[in-house]
């Protein structure tokens, strides 16, 4: 018996099913790849989720927390703050554009800043109610699961979900909803539904993450705007899965020339380590009385030590711009793939830098979903040693997160297994069916 397996029955006796998730059993990880307890490698274009854009186990980052770590670990920004916290809101802040000054907060994890953000608007507009968008993902807590717009495996039996919340169409162009049509939709909430005076908050995606990785349209964005300015709603954008340079822009945000009023940060933050952030204009920022806001690991000095360490890297190996190289070889591969006889399943390639994926259907028709096809796919994959990872409201589609740092022959390794992966199944399925 392996070691994997294993592993995996001890998993299944002591771990609550509803954590669900992949049986490679991590040993050790080191930029792009990974090795299982086993000793097989891995080629990993997942990045533990967007999280490790900066690579496993950066040698930057691992000298920052080393070093902290001689320091101290841990004193709770709320009885002995420390620098490393303050200096990464000071980074943050200069980082984004809002038109406005500034200001910062940390937290632990992606959720936990939808939830501070959300807090923001509502004590800075004195209104309840939040406009989330159709697939979206911002979080499994219970405010989280209530502006999610995907119903399994997010929100079903947890109920009853917090009030004022509500949502909207997400345009999505495959699936035939225009940027009007979706604007129509808004139009009604907001005049059948509930008023735009008692709206606090929109929160969005620039780029759908667990939903699908669906790019919101800059138009999109810019009426968003409009309607934020026209009735005092703050905008907000999710960029827990998108930003931190994944998408050739530090924030994803920046693609639409859009000023958002609120970002929301976590993922790629610190480089693996567990770290949020919201950032923003100063006086929503300032709203919540002092004493509302923050949380006894929030800001913990190694992640933020790993955080400034993130930074640096970013800058300093342009990672903005290598992310744009690897999603432009990466749709480049999948486009060839998906232009092969017999390929019509590959219904649409799509991504912004190193954000990229594609959607599985049957015969090319995106009202026809292959979810079957997608786990195929992934399994095939991961037989041949390469890790996917699906998303999609319908689970239809495999999104492509390697880290910004991967070396270019791992870049090429990974697209080869995964077009054979891609032939292999399609071949299975189509003998199966
Ligand atoms: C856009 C977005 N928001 C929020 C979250 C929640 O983050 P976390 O799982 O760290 O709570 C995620 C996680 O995937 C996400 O993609």
């Amino acid at each position: 018996m392996s070691i994997s397996s294993e592993l995996n029955t001890r998993r299944i006796a002591a771990v609550a099913r509803g954590v669900a998730g992949k049986s490679i059993y991590a040993a050790r990880a080191q930029n792009a790849e990974l090795w299982d307890v086993d000793g097989r490698r891995f080629i990993d274009f997942t990045a533990g989720i967007a999280v490790t854009n900066t690579g496993h186990r950066h040698p930057r980052v691992m000298e920052a927390v080393a070093r902290q770590a001689e320091a101290f670990t841990h004193t709770c920004f709320h009885v002995a703050p420390d620098e490393g916290y303050v200096r990464l809101c000071e980074r943050l802040t200069a980082l984004l554009d809002t038109g406005a000054e500034n200001k910062a907060m940390c937290l632990t994890t992606g959720v936990e800043a939808v939830e501070n953000a959300i807090k923001i608007a509502r004590a800075a507009t004195g209104r309840p109610a939040v406009v989330a968008f159709g697939g979206a993902f911002h979080g499994r807590t219970q405010l989280g699961m209530a502006l999610t717009g995907k119903v399994m495996p997010y929100k079903k039996g947890f109920g009853p979900l917090p009030g004022s919340v509500f949502h909207a169409p997400h345009p999505n162009e495959f699936h035939g909803i225009s940027v009007e049509e979706a604007l129509r939709g808004l139009d009604t909430l907001l005049s059948a539904v509930v008023a735009p005076e008692e709206v606090a908050a929109f929160i969005i995606e620039p780029v759908q993450g667990e939903g699908g990785f669906n790019i919101t349209p800059p138009a999109f964005l810019q009426a968003l705007r409009a309607l934020a300015d026209q009735h005092g709603i703050v905008l907000i954008a999710d960029e827990v899965q998108g930003g931190m340079g994944r998408t050739g822009h530090l924030f994803s945000i920046n693609h639409s020339g859009v000023k958002p009023d609120l970002v929301t940060l976590a993922k790629g933050l610190a480089g693996g380590f567990p770290l949020s952030a919201v950032v923003g204009r100063a006086d929503l920022m300032d709203a919540p009385h002092p004493g509302g806001l923050g949380g006894t690991y929030a800001g913990n000095p190694l992640a933020t030590a790993a955080a400034n360490a993130v930074l640096d890297i970013i800058e300093e190996e342009q990672l903005c711009a290598r992310a744009e190289e690897i999603g432009t070889r990466l749709k480049e591969a999948l486009g060839a793939l998906a232009a092969e006889p017999g390929h019509a399943a590959i219904g649409d390639v799509r991504g912004l830098g190193a954000m990229v994926a594609f959607e599985l259907v049957e015969d090319g028709d995106p009202n026809r979903p292959a979810p079957d096809l997608c786990a195929a796919i992934i399994a095939e994959a991961e037989r041949r040693n390469l890790i996917l990872l699906s998303c999609g409201t319908r689970a239809n589609v495999i999104r492509l997160l390697p880290a910004l740092t991967i070396e270019a022959h791992i870049l090429e390794e990974g697209i080869g297994v995964m077009a054979d992966a891609i032939r292999t199944a399609l071949g299975t399925v189509r003998k199966a069916a």
